[in-house]
């Protein structure tokens, strides 16, 4: 496992070509920063564009269907987001398992689409409030990673885990730092169970209100490798703070 942080944008359903300043400016800026890894999910629309952009930044999609091609109009496959210029997608995000009733079983499909086609997964994992308030947030997640990430010769160094609790998504609420390490060193273990000694090196992200101000502490938690943001990686100004923090960060720790 690369040591350096990694940081990744999820723009959702952020943007327009009018954006693409953003990603050149974050480019600009990941070349004097080499200690972290960044990367950028941007829509469909702007993967190719981005990429023509941004010459050292990693670039991916924020979803794929789960077949090759077909009768499957409005979706797009992992060869096609591929041939534009995507290394890895995101998959199982809660917005998409909430708005689009994604069950694990077939985010473990469009995973391993995407491993078969050549590319990396973020496989996004995370509790819902209810579950945490009762006390079922480390079985929540240990039942997604069980039915959601991919298995296999291979597969654990394409993948990464990004847990996500649901209610600090968009929010400005997170979870503390001990809570942060606590469900970490959990998906560490379960993380173990699929992968035996690989599971080691697979990177596990927090995700959830990551903001500038919050990333040094929410990044120094207890096996935390990095960060999925959504809201603070629409601006080049407050994702940048993110990425300094995790150079910080990372010096310090090391
Ligand atoms: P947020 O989103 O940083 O806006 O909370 C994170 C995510 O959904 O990946």
């Amino acid at each position: 496992m690369s040591n350096r942080p990694y940081i990744v944008g999820n723009w959702k359903m952020h943007g327009t070509r009018a954006m693409l300043a953003e990603a050149r400016a974050i480019d600009r800026a990941a070349e004097r920063l080499l200690k972290v890894e960044v990367a950028l999910a941007p829509p469909f629309t702007l993967i190719h564009a981005t990429r023509k952009e941004a010459n050292l930044i990693g670039i991916g999609a924020q979803d794929v269907h789960s077949a090759d091609g077909g009768a499957h109009t409005g979706d797009i496959s992992a060869a096609m987001v591929k041939d534009a210029g995507a290394g890895f997608t995101i998959v199982g995000h809660s917005e998409r398992r909430a708005n689009h009733g994604e069950t694990n079983a077939l985010v473990k499909e469009k995973a391993e689409a995407a491993i078969a086609a050549g590319m990396n997964v973020i496989v996004c994992v995370g509790e819902t409030e209810e579950e945490r308030d009762a006390g079922k947030a480390e079985s929540a997640v240990a039942d997604q990673l069980a039915s959601s990430v991919p298995v296999g010769d291979g597969v654990a160094e394409k993948v990464t885990i990004a847990y996500e609790p649901v209610w600090a998504i968009g929010t400005g609420r997170t979870p503390t730092a001990e809570d942060v390490g606590a469900m970490h060193r959990h998906i560490r273990e379960k993380l173990g169970s699929l992968y035996g000694e690989e599971g080691a090196d697979v990177r596990i992200l927090y995700g959830g209100s990551v903001k500038p101000d919050n990333a040094a502490e929410l990044l120094t938690a207890d096996d935390v490798g990095g960060a999925l943001v959504g809201g603070a990686s629409l601006t080049a100004e407050s994702f940048l703070g993110i990425i300094m923090a995790a150079a910080e960060a990372h010096e310090d720790k090391s």
